[in-house]
């Protein structure tokens, strides 16, 4: 059951803390912020955010304390030196980034301090913060995520509570932000190429989406690949693959680009057929991938 009319702090207002505390404004929760450069917290104040003298003093003023600082190093230099007891009662979400095992001990940390603990991933830029789509996760006790959820689905309206393990949150947010440059940056070195032929990028853009439309199947595939532990190459091979990478390689090369991220690829399939595996499928890399390079 979610707390009825809870009152909340954000500690942070920097690009993100401004973006939640204005979607908490809308959905007219009562929010008090604190921030240490006093004048972005002053910002605040015409929407209708009460500003507190003391990230202590904002945090006693709330029942749900949103943490939206750059890092974990920022959130502990606030946290630490806040008396244990302003914490009784309170509930904490930390949105500030940081790696599974960072996650792991800040809320080790927090568990230290009998402090209600939240590790929360937010996967939006700011623009799309409160809206219903906005995908935010969280790990930690699921009765905590419970009890705030009606405040948590303000600040996006995709939610999710995805395991007790605090460094679960996190550890997707990772992941999910490597499939983005990757592909980012892939199509960045093919755009590369193509201009480097004369061609726009607007022209390229279609072309790439017809494979960004592909993708989804062949993800597909690979998950299940990978979990089957088994990688058949019955539709494509290593083999073959290989060929074409290094025609990706090659015509960098050709062109006078930075051909680094065509050449992992390409060395990556070229371990996998040295050790015997040239008629496996590309799910095949996941062995590659699981062993130091
Ligand atoms: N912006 C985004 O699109 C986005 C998206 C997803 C996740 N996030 C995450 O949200 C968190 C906040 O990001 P942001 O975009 O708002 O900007 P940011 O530059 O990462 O964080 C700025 C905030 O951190 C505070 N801060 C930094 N070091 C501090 C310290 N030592 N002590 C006290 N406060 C400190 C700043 O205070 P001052 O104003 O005094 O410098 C400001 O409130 C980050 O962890 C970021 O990775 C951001």
């Amino acid at each position: 059951m979610s707390e009825p009319n809870p009152t909340v702090a954000v500690l942070g207002q920097g690009p993100m803390g401004a973006a939640l505390t204005h979607a908490l404004l809308k959905a007219k929760v009562p929010t008090t912020v604190w921030n240490r450069t006093r004048q972005r917290a002053e910002a605040q104040a015409a929407a209708g955010a009460r500003i507190a003298p003391s990230a202590e003093a904002a945090v006693r003023a709330a029942d749900l304390v949103i943490g939206v600082l750059r890092d974990g190093n920022a959130t502990r230099a606030v946290l630490e030196p806040i008396p244990g007891d302003a914490f009784r009662g309170r509930a904490i979400v930390n949105f500030a980034t940081s790696t599974p095992g960072e996650a792991r001990r800040m809320a080790e940390w927090a568990a230290e301090r009998r402090t209600s603990w939240l590790s929360g991933a937010i996967m939006v830029p700011t623009p799309l913060v409160g809206a219903p789509d906005a995908l935010f996760l969280y790990s930690g006790e699921r009765a905590l995520f419970d009890a705030h959820a009606d405040v948590l689905a303000v600040l996006g309206g995709d939610a999710r509570h995805v395991g007790t393990d605090h460094g679960l949150a996190s550890l997707l947010d990772t992941g999910m932000l490597e499939v983005f440059f990757a592909g980012m940056t892939g199509f960045l070195h093919a755009t590369a190429m193509v201009t480097g032929q004369g061609l726009k990028a607007t022209d390229f853009l279609p072309f790439a989406e017809v494979m960004i439309n592909i993708l989804p199947a062949s993800l597909a595939g690979l998950a299940r690949d990978v979990d089957a532990g088994t990688y058949p190459g019955t539709e494509d091979n290593l083999t073959m693959e290989l060929a074409a990478l290094g025609h990706i390689v090659d015509t960098s090369d050709d062109l006078g680009l930075d051909g680094r991220f065509p050449r992992v690829m390409r060395d990556l399939a070229a371990a996998a057929v040295d050790s015997g595996h040239g008629g496996d499928g590309w799910s095949r890399i996941i062995e590659q991938l699981r062993k130091p390079a």
